[in-house]
């Protein structure tokens, strides 16, 4: 009696053991009931339904009972528009939406606080366009330069990326929108996305590849996700029970939905016991997906179980409960000044500064009459472009509209194209390269720069050149540019290099001779208004890269030990040493290191000191630094945080970031910013025992403005 009185119990005591629950288990759900009722009353037929497109960014819903289908979008760069059949455009007038800066800019930015933003206004839009799943954020790790992709992810490092990550998936669903964190996993490259295996290492895996994810579902609570299109160790992610089952709805708790990639799902019934719930992808017939009339025969053979169906009906209408049908939506708004100015902020902070020698920077408006504006990046757009997803943009401004904008009024300035940003496809390789330099138009922008007091020079990539499903073929400069540069500086030792681009690109000789060096992005519907007003000083430079540049291509390590691209198997042979800590660990200098970028200011750091010298598992240390602004300018610092683990019994890379702060510091004055680091965020992965484990012992902290630029260092011990 007493024995299964304490049994009852049971249940009990685990549910109040468990503790740290992820923010999709603490969830308190009204809707609980509805969504059981609702699951009674479907046909197999209808609950078949809702688990597969109709078109190609939509589900059926169930109108006998009300139920909507699912209406979702691209993403990230903004709400795509619509399209139909086939994927041309549909021609509407009301589709028109803001266009928000690139992954890779977002993350340049290093401030959360601008994630959010940029997530909430992007789930507006989303809204006032009825498409309650909008497919971002993108966030693979930059494994290697070269992917494609590059410009829509974030960063190669997972911790700012999951800072970020985590921020804009809450920006996004404070609108009562759901947002599809995607790639699921380990989709670092396009070539041969579709059937390539990824071989990585279980610790890499999770110390590397996993934790924005993780943290975008057990913190951010993202309601969806997307399953990438590549397999891992010989599975496609879209029917792989490790991943899907295991780790996401296993271990992180997800109770969303699994949404395939577009024509990403490869079977019926493994994918959907293995963990995939819906079936997207843009090829009719629809009723032939394997999740549509494939899905039913396996139900009714018995390969698929009713119980595992009604499962991930739940997860749809427990998503469409938090979206399309929630309680007291917000309204959705487009193309407001708000959301231009969410654009601008991004913008503004992400341009990164990389030589200033010649103080040309910020432009002296007193002295400067006449600038030749060259390059077809000047004039060109990016809010299309590639095999991608872009927006249709309400407007964009270009660099030279920009500088028009700003200047026009009392500086004379003149254009010349300089290069052709067109580009064809090499030889029979999924890769491209640009079209060599025009003699012609070089001429003409070297005879123009003559003329004027200072040439800026808008160089770099386009979207076209970087672009989903291909990689790049190398890192240098397309169309010639390298040339174009050498001229113009030739002619006119003032020259500003402006390179617009989205991944590293080599600019190894640039940084060698040319004085005055800004880097930018594909950075929005407000891109030229951004610059202008950096490069004239109104607003302060303060982005810092999110990735390494190399010096050349074989030092980055994917290609160092030859693991990229693979053929049907690419093995990550670099393991946890990628991006920073594969340089740092290996004590290679890159061209510009992770984190780094300069300011019309200079600052100073000093006084590193940690709230105690011992913590014991489950305390947070805390760290506060000194940053003094010592020049001409207010401006904002990212300070970077990063830890080593000298004699550490497992290999770990030199130093790992575990937190950062973005602050605005006046002119003269100093800053004392705190940081705070759970002792938990030191753990190591142990496989053995499939469990995180923070090694006790010392531990240095490691204060600097880039990863390769440390200004103070102190040191904790865990007990
Ligand atoms: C991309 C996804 C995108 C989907 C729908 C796929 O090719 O990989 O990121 O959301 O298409 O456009």
């Amino acid at each position: 009696m007493k024995l299964k009185f304490l049994k009852s119990l049971l249940p009990l005591v685990i549910l109040f053991t468990k503790v740290n629950l992820t923010a999709q288990e603490k969830i308190n759900d009204k809707t609980e009931p509805k969504i059981q009722a609702i699951i009674k009353q479907l046909t197999l037929e209808e609950k078949i339904a809702l688990l597969h497109a109709n078109s190609i960014f939509g589900t059926a819903g169930v109108t006998r009972l009300n139920i909507p289908g699912l209406m979702t979008d691209d993403g990230p760069l903004g709400v795509r528009e619509d399209v139909k059949e086939g994927w041309g455009s549909a021609n509407l007038t009301t589709d028109s939406a803001t266009f928000f800066p690139n992954g890779s800019a977002l993350a340049a930015t290093w401030n959360p606080e601008l994630s959010y933003r940029y997530g909430h206004d992007l789930g507006e839009e989303a809204r006032a366009r009825k498409k309650y799943i909008i497919l971002a954020p993108a966030f693979n790790i930059s494994r290697t330069p070269l992917c494609g992709r590059t410009y829509e992810y974030l960063s190669e490092d997972p911790f700012l990326n999951a800072r970020l990550a985590v921020q804009s998936v809450k920006g996004i669903q404070s609108q009562h929108i759901a947002a599809c964190v995607k790639h699921f996993a380990l989709n670092n490259q396009e070539i041969e996305r579709g059937r390539v295996s990824v071989e990585v290492d279980e610790r890499t895996m999770r110390e590397i590849y996993l934790p924005a994810f993780k943290a975008s579902i057990t913190e951010g609570n993202a309601w969806t996700i997307m399953s990438a299109y590549n397999k891992i160790r010989g599975v496609y992610c879209s029917e792989n029970d490790y991943l899907l089952n295991k780790i996401l709805k296993g271990e992180w708790g997800f109770k969303g939905i699994v949404i395939s990639d577009w024509g990403g799902t490869h079977s019926t019934v493994n994918a959907a016991n293995n963990g995939l719930d819906v079936e997207m992808g843009s090829q009719p017939p629809y009723e032939n997906y394997y999740f549509a009339n494939p899905l039913l025969k396996a139900v009714n053979e018995g390969k698929v179980s009713i119980k595992t169906i009604d499962e991930k009906v739940h997860r749809i209408l427990w998503v469409m409960y938090h979206t399309s049908m929630s309680e007291n939506p917000p309204a959705g708004k487009m193309n407001t000044e708000e959301h231009s100015k969410t654009v601008y902020d991004i913008a503004t902070e992400s341009i990164v500064l990389l030589k200033n020698e010649q103080q040309l920077l910020p432009l002296n408006i007193s002295t400067v009459k006449s600038i030749a504006v060259i390059g077809d990046n000047a004039t060109r757009t990016f809010h299309l472009g590639g095999f991608g997803a872009g927006v249709k943009a309400k407007y964009e401004i270009t660099a030279l509209a920009g500088l028009q904008n700003r200047l026009g009024k009392s500086i004379d300035i003149k254009f010349a194209q300089g290069y052709s940003g067109v580009y064809k496809r090499a030889g029979k390789t999924e890769m491209y390269e640009g079209e060599k330099a025009d003699s012609n138009m070089i001429n003409q922008a070297v005879a123009l720069a003559k003329t004027t007091d200072i040439a800026i020079l808008f160089i770099g990539g386009n979207r076209e050149y970087e672009s989903e499903s291909r990689d790049r073929k190398d890192l240098s400069l397309p169309f010639g540019e390298q040339a174009l540069v050498d001229a113009v500086t030739a002619a006119n030792p003032k020259t500003i290099v402006v390179v617009v681009g989205g991944a590293p690109y080599d600019i190894g000789q640039i940084k060698k001779q040319n004085s005055t060096i800004v880097w930018s992005w594909y950075n929005g519907s407000e891109n030229g208004n951004a610059l202008a007003d950096v490069l004239t000083g109104k607003i302060n430079p303060s982005g810092k890269f999110p990735f390494t540049f190399p010096v050349a291509i074989n030092q980055s390590p994917a290609h160092a030990f030859n693991a990229y691209p693979g053929d049907s198997v690419v093995t990550y042979k670099e393991g946890l040493l990628v991006g920073y800590r594969w340089y740092d660990t290996k004590k290679i200098a890159p061209l510009y290191p992770f984190g780094y970028g300069l300011s019309y200011t200079s600052f100073t750091y000093s006084a590193l000191q940690t709230g105690k010298k011992n913590y014991k598992p489950g305390e947070t240390i805390t760290a506060t630094i000194k940053i003094t602004n010592t020049g001409n300018y207010a401006g904002k610092e990212t300070v970077q945080l990063y830890i080593s683990k000298p004699g550490s019994q497992v290999a770990r890379a030199d130093k790992e970031l575990k937190a950062f702060k973005k602050l605005m510091i006046n002119k003269g004055s100093t800053v004392e910013v705190k940081l705070e680091i759970p002792v938990q965020d030191l753990a190591y992965y142990d496989t053995k025992n499939s469990k995180w484990v923070v090694e006790p012992g010392q531990y240095k902290l490691l204060a600097g403005t880039s990863s390769g630029d440390i200004k103070e260092t102190g040191t904790i011990t865990i007990e």
